[in-house]
Formats: C-alpha cells, structure tokens, sequence
C-alpha cells in the first residue's frame, strides 16, 4: 500500500512476495462520470473511482463497493478517508469480545489510521502478520472522535482491490444435509456477493471465498483466500468495474445491521483471515490448515488425540434411558471406543423435538438415574462421557419460556416465526447469558463431563431484543453471537479441559470463530459417506479435517438409504474426528471385529492424519468415478492415500492419480502390497488402482 499525493491510502499490490515499490502499478486518466476531489479539480486524471483503495469509504466519489458506511451527527453519509498514521508493533492485542487468531512467536502488527477530519471519525486498520502460515489477518476499529452519535451501517473487515487481472471466483453454498459444496466461476461485470442473513454464519453460504486466476488449478496458479473468523450474519462482496479491476470487501453483512456509536466509542469488527498462494488451491488450503491448526484451535487440543466416540443420535434419537445407554458403551468399551456421548432428548420435557429446549436439567424420570450415576458408570467401565446442548434455543413448550417469554427473540406487534418448533434466546441480554452459564455450569459441575456437543438447530429471524431501545434494534444480529462468544468463553476459563464440539445441525456453523472455542465441528447431518466426500473435500478447501466431526454410521444410510461397506465408511470417518453413530447392538460379531480393526487402524493414522499435509488428488470433474485424497507426514516420509469409487462401470479405465508431497528421491514401500516406488514414480508417473469391482469400493494405501 502506499499514501498518493492527496492523503488517499492506495492499494498497490497483493500477491508473490516482492520488496519493490510496486507504485508504477498506478495509472491515472480521466474515465468519463468519475469526479475529481476538490483539492485535486484541476486533475481530472485523479478519482477515487479508478484508484484502487485500501479500505474504500463511501459517498465521495468512488462508486463501487464501500468498506464502511456511516450516518454522522448531522445526517451526511460520506465517508472520505485519509491516511494519518502508522505504528508497527511485535506480537498482536486480543480483539474484545471476538475470537481472534491468536499470536505467534513471529506475528507483527501494523496499524493505520485513517481519518475523516469533516467528522471526527477515525478508522484504525489493523494488520496482524503470520509469516510462517504466510496469512495476513485484518480488521477495522471505528472511533467516534466527534462530539454527537453516530450510526455505523456497515464495517468492513477487509477490502482488496485487484487493479489488473481477470479472476474466477470459488464460493461454498449448501444446504442443511450438504454443506460446502464447491462452486466456481468467472467473476461477471457488476456486483456478485455471498453471504447469510440467518443470524448464522450457515450451511448455505460459508464465510470463505477464493479469487484464482483462470488458469489455477489444485496445484499450480495464483490463489486468494478470505475467511472471515465470525460466525453471526456476513457478507463476501466482489465487484468488477468499469476498467476491469476488482475489488473484494468481506465483513459483517450490513443488511439490517446498524451500531449507535456514542462520541469517544469504537466499533471492531471481526477479523478475516487473508492468503495468497502460487501453488494452486491445495496450496492456499494448506495455508489456511496451518494457520487453523496452529494458531485459532486452542493449544490444549493443537496436539490431543481426539478420543473415538460413539454417539446416540442415530443410534437412538429420543428413545432412551439409561439401561439403554449402558448397554451401548457396554458394546462400544468391547470395540475400543473411548467415549460415550449422550445427545439429545435427556432434559426437561424432551421425547420429541417440540418441547423442553431450554429446561437444562435432567430428566431423571426418562434415564431412569441421576446424570451423575449414569456417568459414573460409563467411566466405570473405562469410558469418557459427553452430553449434548443447544444453549441458544428455547421452546415454547418449555418451563424457560414460560417464565421468561422476554428471554426469546420476537418482535412484539406479531408471532414469531418457529424452526424445529423452537425459538431463538436473546444472547444480546446479559441475564441470558448468566442463566446458561449457571445452568450449565450446575450439570458439569456435579458429573464428570469430558465434552460437550454444541448445537443449534435453526436460523434466526424475528432479530428484536426486549431489552434494546429501538434505535438499537440493529445491533441485535451482532450482539447475538457476541453473547454466544461471551458464555463459550466463560465456560472454557471454568472447564478449560472441557472439550465443545461445534455443531449446528451439523455443519451450519462451520467458522473460524467457532473453531478458537471448539476443536471440532460436526461437519454435516448427511453422514452417507457418499455425500461425505463431497461435503469433506468442500470444507477442506478451508479447514483442516482434524476440524471434521465424521462418523461411521449405519448401512442403509438414514439420510440417504445407501447402503455402503463399513471398510469404506470407515475410511471417509477417518480423514475427520473419528467416532461412530450407530446401534452397536445390531451389530454382527464379524462387523464389531471389522471396527476393533478400524480403530487400530485409526490410532496408527491418527497422528499422519491431524498433523501432516492433506492433498485433494482428484478433481470431480475430471474423475466423476472416484475421490482420492492423501496426507503426507511433516518430514514427508510417510504418506496414507485413501481412493473411493463413487461409480462402478463394467470394463472400466484403472482409477489412476499422481500423488503429491513426497521426496522425489527416497524411496516409499508399499507395506500392503510389498512393493517399492520413488517418490518421483508416484509423484510423476502415478498410481493405478486395481479394484474388485463392487459398489462404493474404496482402498488405502500406507507408503513409508
Ligand atoms: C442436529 C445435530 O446435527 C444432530 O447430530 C443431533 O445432535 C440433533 N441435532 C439433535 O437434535
């Protein structure tokens, strides 16, 4: 970036490293309908319309996308914004109330102010720099240096404007039982934005976007990644403009969102997490693993075995008690299963999903015992125990809501909109957030809970808050998970060895912000590893699959009614948090041998898996038959390279891939096959597959 003549902060060049001075990027010359500030009249060559911004303001003359809108003291809704300073600090401040990434031994901060001196309003640019994730994270903290309120209507996280160059655009859209399918296209002229509205940051719209050149691919070519670390309602914003250039601006979305900023008040927005790679999209999404594993999962899980669990929803929904449940981690204890998680449907009034939400206390009637003696006879038996929440939500049908129908987020001139016949609690009100935390705190403090999954079953509409002014009322959006941030943080400084698995049926809330409280998220409800390998390899392209909730359920699926090989369910369940969803009573002997095996199998992997590099081998356009993926240890001598068939043809061509990461010159063995290869081979040359032809076939390959 640099400072032109007239204080504007111009964005020079993002990309490759390079130390030049990249200012001859710049050209100036009058486009026709792009105005002139007054200063520069006489240079009809100068606009903030054709000049690429750092962080673009609004209503002054450049007319694509803003950064930030404001509505100051007196009405006006420009923002003209110039440089007026700059500090370089080590090490980085935690933002307040916000999930952030955290510091490590290498990260800089670089702040820059910008100033609108006609209203007194200043906007620090906040650069954190992570030289060895090759990242750069940013926000913008807005002070109201001005004696009247004023109203912020939207506030970027980061704006990037690309002077030269024609891009393809790559978004995550989907779908409660399909999240994170990959699209990808060329950016058109105009605006093209993604994002959510539903108070979450959603299955539909994930708040990651890459810009790639035409021409990359999984392993070659220039790459941009922008992931926003939130979780509430955002916005991914692209613009091409009348000369071709492109800009991105990702933050809060600003429908329906607005914040009362009083004189001497600052607003800080949540950070996004920036990246370029050359090395094509694995490249770029190695970035994005090493900064998440590294620096946003907290460092008590970076290097823990996740345990292998096995959890009741599919293996019971509400039909349960604890006889029941025993018998489950009777059977699970014999397959080496490490933990038993108890889901929904043991509180309050809860046999369907209609009522008790919001009632946490425990329905000894149903279990049959306390929570406290059923749990103790799971670690009896050598077994950690987990329980299911969703502290966010409340039925109407609910003891909550009938003492607190105010605690409920609901316009109060009409009926509120019902999602799984529940309501959404006001998380923007302190009380709400003292209430769950005590209710909460009283179950995990008289049983022993080792993990908690984290729910939360529904969009949010109807954003009023009882306990807002109505000038306030667009604040709600953000104070809502604001307030969800705050009880995360409150209960992991009380339990900091309790471990929250994110959830929101299934992947709804699959975020950089949910990942600093949560080590894992329940990566879909569609747990046909069929669909899996869609869903997985989509959510790779941003996070790590040591961040993947993935379980080996029963065969016919109960989403789909596919009907899979364990071997093969078991091989889609590992490259994520491995645990099973199943009843282990219907299951034969031979098939509980076959997960004894599984689990071995996991526990030698599990390491290679979490912690070394992921590759997409295949593309689905390219090889529609099959899904191959590897992971290479971090010395690279190791390598495990799983191959599903999704399609079966008679007389087929061999599945073939070149693998990736290895040390061209070393020597791999094939231990199952007794058979030895260079690294060069199989990175080159590649590898067929002889498969037994059969339905969804899938195998796995340990080089060593
Ligand atoms: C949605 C989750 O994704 C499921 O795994 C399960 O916990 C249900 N909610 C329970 O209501």
């Amino acid at each position: 970036m640099g400072v032109d003549n007239a204080g504007v902060l111009l964005h020079l060049y993002y990309g490759r490293k390079t130390d030049a001075d990249m200012s001859y990027l710049i050209r100036y010359t009058d486009r026709g309908f792009s105005g002139n500030p007054y200063a520069l009249r006489t240079n009809r060559g100068y606009s903030l319309d054709t000049l690429p911004q750092e962080y673009s303001g609004s209503g002054v003359g450049d007319y694509r996308l803003p950064a930030v809108q404001v509505v100051s003291g007196n009405g006006s809704r420009s923002v003209d914004l110039r440089y007026a300073g700059f500090r370089i600090t080590k090490g980085r401040e935690p933002l307040q109330g916000l999930p952030f990434v955290r510091a490590s031994e290498k990260t800089e901060t670089l702040v820059v102010t910008l100033r609108d001196s006609a209203i007194d309003l200043d906007i620090q640019l906040l650069y954190h720099v992570y030289p060895d994730e090759d990242v750069i994270v940013r926000s913008a903290r807005i002070t109201n240096n001005s004696s009247k309120t004023v109203m912020i209507e939207k506030a970027a996280s980061a704006c990037v404007d690309f002077l030269y160059g024609n891009y393809d655009v790559i978004h995550f859209h989907g779908r409660h039982c399909m999240e994170r399918m990959q699209e990808r296209f060329a950016l058109p002229r105009g605006i093209t934005s993604f994002g959510s509205r539903r108070g979450m940051s959603s299955h539909h719209s994930n708040p990651f976007v890459i810009l790639c050149d035409r021409h990359t691919t999984e392993n070659t070519g220039d790459s941009y990644g922008c992931m926003l670390m939130y979780s509430g309602n955002h916005h991914e914003e692209f613009e091409v403009d009348q000369a071709g250039s492109t800009r991105l601006v990702s933050g809060i979305h600003p429908d329906g969102f607005s914040w009362m900023l009083a004189p001497e008040e600052a607003f800080e927005t949540p950070e996004a997490i920036l990246s370029f790679s050359a090395d094509g999209l694995n490249g770029l999404s190695r970035h994005y693993h090493d900064i998440i594993r590294k620096q946003i999962i907290a460092p008590r899980w970076q290097q823990a075995r996740r345990p292998v669990l096995i959890n009741s929803w599919e293996a019971a929904y509400f039909d349960f008690d604890a006889q029941k449940i025993l018998r489950f981690a009777n059977a699970a204890r014999d397959m080496d299963i490490e933990m038993l998680v108890l889901d929904d449907g043991w509180f309050g009034k809860r046999n369907d999903d209609n009522s008790g939400l919001g009632d946490w206390t425990v329905n000894e009637h149903k279990l049959g015992c306390t929570m406290k003696e059923l749990s103790d006879r799971i670690h009896d038996l050598g077994l950690k125990f987990g329980l299911w929440f969703e502290p966010e939500m409340v039925n109407e049908d609910s003891d909550l809501f009938r003492s607190h129908p105010e605690w409920a987020l609901r316009d109060p001139d009409r009926e509120p909109m019902l999602a799984r016949n529940q309501l959404v609690l006001d998380m923007s009100r302190q009380d709400v957030v003292d209430y769950l935390f005590s209710a909460m705190c009283s179950i995990l403090d008289s049983t022993r809970i080792e993990y908690v999954k984290w729910d939360f079953n529904r969009s949010i509409a109807n954003f009023y808050s009882h306990a807002l002014p109505a000038s306030r009322q667009g604040e709600v959006a953000h104070r809502f998970i604001l307030g969800t941030y705050q009880l995360l943080e409150k209960l992991l400084s009380r339990y900091p060895d309790l471990m929250i698995e994110g959830c929101s049926g299934g992947g709804g809330r699959f975020d950089a912000g949910m990942l600093y409280y949560c080590p894992q998220i329940w990566c879909s409800d569609d747990t046909d590893p069929i669909e899996r390998l869609e869903i997985q390899r989509g959510t790779s392209y941003g996070y790590p699959v040591s961040t993947m909730g993935a379980h080996v359920s029963a065969s016919p699926n109960h989403q789909t009614g596919r009907a899979v090989s364990l071997h093969t369910r078991g091989i889609v369940a590992q490259s994520g948090t491995f645990g099973y969803e199943l009843n282990p009573e219907k299951l034969s002997d031979a098939e509980k041998e076959e997960i004894k095996k599984q689990i071995r199998d996991y526990h030698r992997y599990a390491d290679l898996i979490a912690h070394g590099t992921y590759y997409r081998l295949t593309e689905p356009s390219d090889t529609p038959d099959y899904c191959a993926w590897m992971f290479v240890s971090q010395d690279r001598t190791e390598a495990l390279v799983n191959l599903v068939m999704t399609h079966v043809r008679a007389n087929g061509p061999f599945p073939f891939v070149k693998l990736q990461g290895l040390l061209p010159e070393r020597i791999y063995h094939l231990q199952e096959q007794s058979q030895q290869f260079t690294g060069a081979s199989l990175m080159y040359g590649g590898y067929s597959f002889q498969l037994s032809p059969g339905d969804y076939c899938s195998v796995q390959l340990h080089f060593t």
